[in-house]
């Protein structure tokens, strides 16, 4: 019986979120250039969004350039803007055949004007779709994305349409870019570093974590469900007690 097989499918995670991590080791590893594992991700990407659609995965958060990406050297900042322009052209149609629905998070102001052209294009086209939502992080920080919502709150607060002593957590939530998009069930990790890294740090205060040694240009159907199906054994408690949330979700792996 394969791992998919053995998955449960009324518990598949509503939302997960990928650091995808390991590009540049894998193409190290075969005596290639950075931007060769980049290229390789890409197919690593199209096929975890084939295989997160078909489980049922509502949301699908791909972190795929970080506000400190910025920093690295112009030839491969280029590279994954390049990359990531040509996906949008190779694969639209593709996502929009499969009723898939593209948003994006991060300061989309910051890319080339093609790239950022590209994804509101895209974004637009796909509005309508109701399957998988694919949600790319691109130039996105979680501490960035914070500033903006403290920034955007007492802009409010100065206007008079807010109340300093009414903010709670909806408050913040709802400043968020991710404030349409449930926060994740599971966060996935490759390639064995087991950080955060800046990703969606207020998102992920009840999220599942699952960090695999696979480096991401390897990543596929049989990884995704690896990590679905220790998910599904883990036992969710949102701070209460097992007893308090029924102990029927636990099973020993
Ligand atoms: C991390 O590997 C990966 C990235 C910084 C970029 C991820 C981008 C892609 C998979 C391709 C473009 C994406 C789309 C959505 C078209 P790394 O370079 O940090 O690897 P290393 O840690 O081994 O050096």
């Amino acid at each position: 019986m394969s791992l998919k097989e053995k998955l449960d499918p009324n518990r598949i995670p509503r939302h997960i979120a990928i650091i995808m991590d390991g590009n540049g080791r894998w193409a190290k590893q075969r005596g290639k250039l950075r931007v060769f594992g980049h290229e390789n991700g890409v197919k690593a990407v199209r096929a975890t969004i084939e295989a997160a659609s078909k489980l049922g995965v509502q949301y699908l958060t791909l972190y795929a350039f970080s506000t400190e990406n910025w920093q690295r050297p112009k030839y491969e900042v280029d590279a994954l803007m390049h990359l990531l322009i040509r996906s949008l052209h190779r694969e639209l149609a593709n996502l929009h055949e499969n009723n898939i629905r593209l948003h994006a998070i991060g300061d989309l102001d910051s890319l080339p004007k093609e790239a950022a052209k590209g994804m509101q294009d895209a974004i637009r086209k796909t509005a309508q779709n109701t399957g998988l939502n694919l949600v790319l992080a691109l130039s996105y920080s979680a501490r960035w994305e914070l500033a903006q919502a403290i920034k955007n709150i007492a802009a409010a607060i100065s206007k008079g349409e807010l109340e300093p002593g009414n903010i709670d957590e909806h408050t913040v939530a709802a400043h968020l870019t991710t404030r349409q998009i449930p926060d994740p069930d599971l966060l996935i990790r490759t390639s064995g570093e087991m950080r955060i890294s800046n990703f969606l740090l207020w998102q992920i205060a009840y999220t599942e974590l699952f960090f695999t040694p696979t480096l991401w240009p390897d990543f596929n159907e049989e990884t995704l469900c690896e990590a679905i199906y220790e998910y599904q054994h883990r036992e969710r408690r949102f701070g209460m007690t097992s007893e308090q949330i029924g102990s029927e979700n636990h099973t020993e792996l």
